[in-house]
């Protein structure tokens, strides 16, 4: 499971601080100052006292369209290679680090050309060294992300989607993923979902297990090969997510919530 830190503003860095210390290892953030406060990402980082080998950093880079032309991390008149080596420099300077475990595209950029070319820029870190392993978010085209796949030197290793209904739950770019040693981030995975929260299905499985409804879902979605993001502000929440992994639902257990749908 990924801490994800979008959306909590000046009380960032104490919301990751609080999600190390209680045993998250992985954290997803975004040089996209609209929706992420990536500097206090590092100072919560730095807060929790983790030594950098022991914590996995992924962020993103944000394109024009998905950022706030008053609060940009990069001048916007660049051309599009300035644009990615300077978030990137932004990025490492926020997260107080010299390498970054994994960075996205947070969504596809058109034309196809322009993609590629980030993709090349990535893949350039890549070679270098500071970046371990690079990544798309928000793609639902599954042509798109096979064209992707399969035109580029080195291949993504993350798909980052809203878990919905609308997008037929990707099923089949998750098939894509599962083959290709292509690891599925999910997010939105209980706030696009109250219906499968409160089928009769988790609530019978949550009586069983003593465990509650997030935590039946989130454990479905680890043992189907999701890692899902997971933004709480609660410590017991953390806690409480944290520890699905001493329980395992049983194959008939994942076929019933899968048949949901
Ligand atoms: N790539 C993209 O475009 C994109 C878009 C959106 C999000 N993200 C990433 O995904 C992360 C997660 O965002 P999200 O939209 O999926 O939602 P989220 O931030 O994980 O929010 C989940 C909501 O469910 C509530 N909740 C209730 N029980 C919970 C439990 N046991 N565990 C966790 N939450 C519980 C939380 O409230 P409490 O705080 O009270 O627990 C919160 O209001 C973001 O921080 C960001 O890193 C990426």
């Amino acid at each position: 499971m990924i801490y994800g830190t979008a959306w909590k503003e000046e009380k960032t860095a104490q919301f990751v601080a609080l999600a190390i210390e209680n045993g998250f290892k992985a954290i997803d953030t975004a040089c996209q100052p609209k929706h992420y406060n990536e500097k206090l990402v590092g100072d919560g980082i730095a807060k929790a006292g983790i030594s950098r080998e022991d914590i996995f950093i992924q962020t993103k880079f944000t394109p024009i369209g998905g950022q706030d032309v008053n609060n940009m991390p990069y001048n916007a008149n660049d051309d599009l290679a300035k644009q990615v080596n300077d978030s990137l420099k932004v990025s490492l300077s926020n997260l107080q680090t010299n390498y970054i475990d994994s960075l996205l595209i947070h969504s596809p950029i058109s034309p196809i050309k322009d993609m590629l070319k980030v993709w090349q820029i990535f893949e350039s870190f890549v070679d270098n060294g500071i970046i371990k392993q690079i990544g798309i978010s928000n793609c639902y085209d599954i042509k798109l992300f096979e064209y992707i796949y399969s035109t580029s030197k080195i291949k993504p290793k993350v798909l980052q989607n809203r878990f919905y209904a609308s997008s037929g739950y990707d099923k089949e770019l998750r098939a894509f993923c599962n083959k290709n040693d292509i690891s599925y981030q999910s997010f939105w995975s209980l706030t696009a979902n109250p219906h499968i929260l409160n089928s009769d299905i988790v609530h019978n499985l949550s009586d069983k297990y003593n465990k509650t409804k997030a935590q039946i879902f989130y454990r479905f979605l680890t043992q189907i090969n999701i890692t899902p993001l997971n933004g709480t502000t609660s410590e017991k929440h953390m806690k409480e997510d944290l520890a699905i992994f001493e329980f395992e639902l049983d194959g008939e257990e994942i076929d019933k919530i899968d048949r949901l749908f």
